[in-house]
């Protein structure tokens, strides 16, 4: 038979490269009650062609929801409803890039983004980054730069709450200097991990501190679960408009509606702290037992996410190591892919959200050996 799902179990190794849910928190029967509940509530409305940018109900729901997520939250008309976040962006990109178009990303950042937007235009162009993440000052001066040779920029993709690889958000002062920076270019923010913060609120999204200019996209597959694909952006209604009357909208009517409708009768508050709670016993789980067992490693606590960005002490490089890692029994994903250019081959980013604590230990000491043999293999200092 095919396979029903995209993970690859492999059973003799911890994998600690997937950012997918853990399986037993998924809502299996909380989400067949949704659904029956949405069918019986919205009957053939549920079940014929949706409203293009979603169904009236969603789009309150979900506005409702962000003005307490992010407030001041977006007005209806700068909503459109999508199949995740992945779709948001393949759709940002159908409007804004044509081939051939600069694209300014962060770096590092989330990888398979970086494919989405090499489908579209390219080059793909890192912007400066230091210890804090993007540099506003430096990102205006390349755009600058770009601009006077004849190869302005037509978007910045960047994740910075929580991000993927990281787990690092941009601080206020930057998202700020970043806006005004950034002047009329257009900026996708994506903000699929805004709440799944485990040490307080997440700092306003850019799309909130820039009056509703950046366009911002978000999901329910990591509060939720990712078989539902159900995302959303949330953009001027200028482009939102523009999305609407796309012609396979004007076909198909709104994106996944049925299941747009279950969402607003889902139980998402209390689904959403009972996960948040479980993934951060998982993320302060994997943090003890890299601090314990890899000393000489460095990273910074993720404050919410899904991932730890771990920095190997000199001389190892995680793309390298990793065969010798999978025959040890565990797996991970090496840094160099979370960057267009100039990767850090130190770098190797741990997913917390998949595996419960005692795996997580498992693997981390796993990890441990096998950095330690190479280290020893090493040839000493001349
Ligand atoms: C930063 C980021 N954006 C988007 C996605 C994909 O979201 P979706 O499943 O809603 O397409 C992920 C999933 O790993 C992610 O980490």
């Amino acid at each position: 038979m095919l396979p029903t799902v995209q993970f690859r179990s492999r059973p003799a190794i911890i994998d600690l490269s997937w950012g997918h849910p853990r399986p037993d928190l998924l809502p299996v029967d909380d989400w067949a009650e949704a659904y029956g509940t949405a069918i019986r509530r919205y009957r053939s409305a549920a079940l014929t062609y949706g409203r293009g940018q979603g169904p009236g109900p969603m789009i309150d729901w979900l506005c409702a929801h962000l003005a307490v997520t992010d407030p001041p939250g977006p007005r209806p008309a700068e909503v459109f409803i999508t199949a995740g976040a992945s779709h948001a962006l393949e759709l940002s990109c159908s409007l804004l890039i044509r081939p051939g178009d600069p694209i300014l990303v962060d770096a590092p950042t989330y990888h398979l983004g970086l494919r989405i937007l090499a489908d579209h235009g390219g080059p793909l162009i890192p912007v400066p980054t230091d210890a804090d993440g993007i540099d506003p000052a430096a990102t205006r001066e390349l755009i600058g730069e770009l601009s006077r040779s004849g190869r302005p920029p037509k978007l910045l993709y960047l994740v910075p709450t929580h991000g993927n690889p990281t787990g690092r958000s941009l601080c206020v002062a930057r998202r700020t200097a970043l806006i005004e920076a950034l002047g009329d270019l257009p900026v996708i923010e994506d903000d699929t991990y805004r709440e799944l913060s485990y040490d307080g609120p997440a700092p306003p999204s850019l799309f909130a501190l820039s009056g509703g200019t950046v366009i911002r996209i978000g999901s329910f597959a990591k509060t939720v679960a990712p078989g539902l694909r159900l995302g959303w952006l949330t953009a001027r209604p200028d482009l939102v408009a523009a999305l609407t009357r796309r012609g396979y909208v004007d076909s198909g009517g709104g994106v996944n509606h049925a299941t747009a409708l279950a969402m607003t009768t889902f139980g998402y508050g209390r689904h959403v702290e009972r996960i948040r709670q479980a993934y951060a016993g998982q993320r302060d789980a994997l943090v003890s037992a890299v601090a314990a067992a890899l000393p000489d490693a460095s990273f910074a606590v993720p404050a919410g996410g899904w991932f730890l960005w771990l920095r190997l002490p000199p001389g190892l490089d995680t793309a390298r190591l990793l065969p010798a890692a999978e025959a040890a029994g565990v797996s991970y994903v090496p840094g160099d892919r979370f960057y267009v250019t100039d990767a850090d081959s130190r770098r190797l980013r741990l997913s917390f959200s998949m595996l419960d604590a005692s795996a997580l230990r498992a693997g981390v000491h796993r990890l441990a050996d096998v950095t330690r043999l190479a280290e020893t293999a090493q040839p000493a200092p001349g």
